[in-house]
Parts: C-alpha cells; structure tokens; sequence
C-alpha cells in the first residue's frame, strides 16, 4: 500500500469525531430505556461502574493498538502479532459493525422521520396517548420508516465518502455542542414541571434489590454500545491519531462526556415518564413518545422538536459513519477497493440487511427470535453478546498477547508521565478479563 494514512486534522477535530461516536442512539435512546427497563437507580449505579473499571480503560487500549499498528481492524491484529491467528478478532468486529449499523439505522431512520413530522407539526397538541398511537402508526407503516432508514445510510454514505478528517471532523464539530445545548434546554424544562422529583430520585436511588446477573449484563452491554467498544471502531479511530496525542487524557474526555449525555438524558426522559404517565412497556419506542410529550409543553413546540430531531439524527450519523467507517476502513486498506465502491456497496447491504428488523415493527411483528422482535434481537445480540466477547479477545490479546509494556510505550509517545500505567496495565491484564467474562457467563446463565 502507497500514501500516507490520513490523520486528523487538530486534537479537537480527533476528540469530537470520537466523542462522535460515543455520543449517539445509545445515550440518547438506548441509556433512558434500558434504565427504565431495568430498575432505575441500580442499573444506573452499574452502569458507572463498569464505566469506571471497563469503558474508559478500553478506550486507552484501543486508542492505542490502532494508534500503534496504523491499521484497519484485522491487519492491526496480523501486524502486532504476525504469523498468529489473533486478526480473527478483526474478522469477528467487521460482522458485529455490519449488524450494529444495520438495525442502528433503523432507530436513526426513527429521527428522521421524527424530525420531518417535527416539521409538519404532526405531534403538536398531542397528549401521551395520542403520541403513543401516532408512533405506533409511523413505525408500524410498511414504508414511511423504510423511508427514513434509507435516508440515513444515504447520508452516512455520502460522509464516509468525503473521507475521514474532511467528513467526519467537520460535522462533529457542529453536532456535538449544539446537542448539549439543546438537552440543557430540555433539562431545565422537564425538572421545573410538576412531579418530575419522583423521576429524579427513582433515576438515582438504587434499589439493591434489582441488582442481579442480567441487569449487570445490561449494563456491561450498554457500557460497550454507549462507548462504541469492543468492534474496532475506537481502534480505528485511533489509526488516524498522531502520536503527540495524550490517549488517557482523550480516553477520560471521551468517557465522561458520554456518560454526562446519558445522564442528562436520563435526567430528562424518566422524570417526564412520570410526570405524562407513560407506561414503560412501550420498549424502544419510549424516547420517540416521551421528548415530544416535552416539547407540547414549551412554546414554540415545533422549533425545539424539529431541531432536537435533526440534532439526534445527526449525533446517529457521526456515531454511523463511525460504524462504517471500520468495515471501509478494512476494504479500502485490504481488497484495494476505491472508497467510494466500499462505501457504497456496504451502505446497500446494510439497508437489505435492516430491512426485517425495520418492518418488525410492523409486518412482521408476528415473527420474533427467543421472544425478541428481529430489532431487539439483533440489539441483543450484539451489545450483550457480540460486543462483550469483542472487548473481551482485545483485552487478552492487550495484555497477554502484545504485551501491556508495549501498549504503555505507544502510550508514553503522547503521554510522557501516565502516571496511572501501573494500574492501567493490571486493570488490563487481571481485573478486566475477569470482570467481562464473569458478568458475560453468569448473564448468559442466570
Ligand atoms: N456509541 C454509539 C452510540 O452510542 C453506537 C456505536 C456502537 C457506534 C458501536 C460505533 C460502534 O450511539
């Protein structure tokens, strides 16, 4: 292969494309609903946890095998362990990327069809039940979603296409502050409406009683998808990273904003459950239902959904392109496709491939896999399964395979003190592995 990788532009251009992946569907849906589906405060006080002792050191490791290796994900694996069969990991991340963008374009395809209606006025003057009904109606619909999910693999395309630093940095640099801005906006709306102090609390307060193996998983499998672990797409992020680059100061950036989005989220969809009583067991529809139940109360109802809608949908597609950009990533390095022939081939297999989980709202609602619908099956899948296993080989091949010295090395590059590398190395080696596998097996048994 000739030419230069492309790296990064500026140190903020590199943190706001990975905060961009972070930041997405998993904490502006999946967080709020996995919260409400699991208990509250419990699975909240988990979720820090394994943020604490898993996410942000995950981040360092995989800041800095792609960072050392300068690779896509499966050579990255072949080339700091050459005549081994270690780049298995990155064979296995590509086929948890393709299902991950494949039904996450379906709940982004949601945004988008939310913002259109936004604009139309659709929701307006809707109380809860009416939302709950007009949601039914759009996902349920044999070709308005279609429509949206189109839409946005069209737009993730279309990035990836301009490339990384061109593409990628420039929209995050939009997205993300005017994503928190708008949820400020929403937080300070929904904690001053009549009963959302219920909301709060039972958001805060854990109910040690709901603390078992499967909520644990949960929160390992949220961990994961929220941080975009365990597939590469952080590895491959860190491909592009210049070697000046501090990775634990960028890997502490990165996982405390995505968890503050979360919360904040958090903060905003359950207190307002409460307060428009709305029933949990609507499942992932239960953010779609809720914001705009928020949004009948401010004035000007219109221009807050609409620009929040269009503002979820791009925080998706910085997260997207992310996902894409793995798979492109490994064709344009490896095949030697253009990558415009990656691109566009990958978007058109993902959109088939969606297509079930999209119409599993609808038309085949009657068809479910181990009582999942094919949409949360393949959610399942993937961030309790696929990606836990991911993070898992990654880890071991870290700090077993490489070698923690040669990952703090590469690290030093940027970050001349870490100060933290002993504990990094042993949380890598000891704690880490044990803690996956554990939750991981006892989740799936219990
Ligand atoms: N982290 C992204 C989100 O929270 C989703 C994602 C998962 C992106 C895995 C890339 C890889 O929306």
């Amino acid at each position: 292969m000739s030419g230069k990788r492309e790296q990064w532009n500026s140190r903020l251009g590199f943190i706001l494309a990975t905060v961009g992946s972070a930041v997405g569907l998993g904490n502006v849906w999946r967080f709020p609903t996995v919260v409400v589906q699991s208990g509250g405060g419990a699975f909240v006080l988990l979720f820090l946890l394994i943020v604490i002792i898993v996410g942000v050191p995950l981040i360092i490791a995989e800041l800095s095998l792609g960072r050392a290796s300068r690779k896509n994900v499966v050579t990255t694996f072949s080339v700091l362990a050459p005549r081994t069969k270690w780049w298995l990991i990155g064979v296995f991340s590509l086929i948890t990327v393709f299902i991950i963008l494949s039904f996450y374009s379906v709940i982004a395809g949601w945004a988008v069809i939310y913002f259109l209606g936004s604009v139309l006025g659709i929701f307006t003057g809707l109380d809860s039940i009416g939302l709950t009904a007009i949601n039914q109606q759009l996902i349920s619909s044999p070709t308005v979603p279609v429509f949206g999910q189109g839409l946005f693999i069209l737009l993730t395309v279309v990035i990836v296409l301009v490339g990384v630093t061109g593409g990628i940095e420039r929209i995050s640099k939009i997205v993300m502050p005017s994503i928190v801005m708008i949820l400020l906006v929403l937080l300070i709306r929904t904690l001053t409406l009549d009963g959302a102090i219920e909301g709060v609390i039972w958001f805060f307060r854990p109910n040690l009683a709901l603390i078992n193996f499967n909520t644990a998983l949960d929160a390992l499998g949220q961990v994961f998808f929220s941080f975009s672990l365990g597939m590469g797409a952080i590895l491959t992020y860190g491909s592009y990273l210049s070697d000046e680059e501090d990775i634990p100061k960028s890997a502490l950036i990165i996982g405390v904003s995505d968890v503050g989005i979360a919360i904040l989220m958090g903060l905003i969809v359950i207190p307002a459950m409460f307060v428009f009583n709305i029933e949990p067991g609507i499942g992932p529809a239960v953010v779609f239902v809720t914001l705009p139940a928020i949004f009948n109360t401010l004035p000007a109802s219109i221009f807050w959904s609409s620009l929040f809608f269009v503002m979820l949908a791009f925080a998706a597609l910085t997260s997207a392109v992310s996902l894409l950009e793995v798979t492109a990533a490994y064709i344009v390095d490896q095949i030697g496709w253009s990558r415009k022939k990656a691109a566009i081939t990958m978007g058109l297999a993902v959109f088939a491939f969606g297509l079930p989980a999209t119409l599993s709202q609808g038309v085949l609602a009657h068809f479910t896999i181990l009582n999942f619908s094919i949409l949360d099956f393949m959610d399942f899948i993937t961030s309790s399964i696929f990606l836990p296993v991911g993070g898992l080989l990654i880890v071991i091949f870290l700090g077993w395979v490489w070698g923690t010295q040669k990952a703090v090395s590469e690290i030093k590059k940027g970050s001349p003190r870490f100060a933290l590398a002993k504990i990094w190395s042993f949380l890598i080696r000891y704690i880490m592995p044990v803690v996956i596998l554990y939750i991981f097996i006892s989740g799936i048994i219990g």
